[in-house]
């Protein structure tokens, strides 16, 4: 089976992108199951309600996040509405995993895809120059104890390289793919790790490149030249879409092969 994984959506212009892309490259590979990080797609601060649902529109089955997905405070009660046990869009849209105990949302959820196969996506963050954020490695140990599907996606939503491969082989041959992301700067390390776990330390934004990691690149160099403050706004130049498309058995959930896609204007 095949999952196609986009890696952070970066504002109207990521939005653009992906949903010029979205729609052939599924069709093209018959992907079974498709999972967005979605917390830069307001604006590049967080995702609304309206947003998320226009993304299952186009397709995803699992929307993840990061550290941004509290930027929009609509989204907590969006999060809120959907039961534990529900399969609604709202319970499709995750938070990391080892965040404090008792935040609205989940960081986990379990379904099956249209062609009848058990998955599950995990989304986790990292400690390493990230805030708020509990062990991720021991956290994921005890959320694989609960989940019974074969076929398990995990977004790792890190800033350090470091942090990011050793979590790849922390969970080799036990999840199908561990992929990165949050920097928004794709890595061109995607490999099967030799216990069957596709891995790529950061699968990239999809969002306008003519930026620094999204952002208008001269209030960014403002910022760095001058030390002064100031509000930052969604770049818009140089689009691209980056994702990650794996190939997996859905018997046993390992993967065959991981391919790295950026698809431009
Ligand atoms: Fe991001
Ligand atoms: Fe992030």
């Amino acid at each position: 089976m095949k999952i196609l994984f986009v890696g952070d959506i970066f504002g109207s212009a990521g939005r653009s992108i992906v949903r010029a892309h979205i729609g052939h490259l599924r069709a093209a590979h018959n992907v079974d199951l498709t999972v967005i990080n979605a917390e830069n797609a307001a604006g590049g601060f967080g995702v609304t309600p309206q947003l998320a649902e226009e993304l299952f529109d186009l397709g995803a089955d699992v929307l993840t996040t990061g550290n941004h997905v509290w930027d929009k405070r609509e989204l907590i009660d969006y999060m809120d509405s959907a039961a534990a046990d529900s399969h609604v869009r709202a319970r499709r849209v995750l938070r990391p995993a080892n965040y404090q105990p008792g935040l609205p949302g989940y960081g986990v959820y379990e379904g099956t895809t249209a062609g009848g196969v058990p998955f599950a996506v995990l989304n986790l963050a990292g400690r390493v120059f990230m805030a708020n954020t509990n062990d991720p490695f021991h956290a994921v140990n005890d959320l694989l104890k609960g989940i019974e599907a074969r076929v398990i996606l995990v977004d790792f939503h890190a800033e350090a390289t470091s942090e990011k491969v050793a979590m790849g082989w922390h969970l080799d041959g036990r999840v199908t793919a561990v992929l990165g992301t949050h920097t928004h700067i794709p890595t061109a390390d995607e490999r099967v790790l030799p216990g069957g776990t596709a891995y790529q330390t950061d699968v990239g934004m999809s969002g306008p490149y003519d930026s620094v990691i999204g952002v208008d690149k001269d209030l960014v160099l403002r910022k760095f030249l001058t030390g002064m403050p100031g509000k930052f706004e969604a770049a818009r130049g140089g689009a691209k879409m980056c994702a990650a498309l794996v190939t997996c058995d859905a018997e046993t959930g390992r993967a065959s092969a991981i391919e790295r896609i950026m698809l431009g204007e």
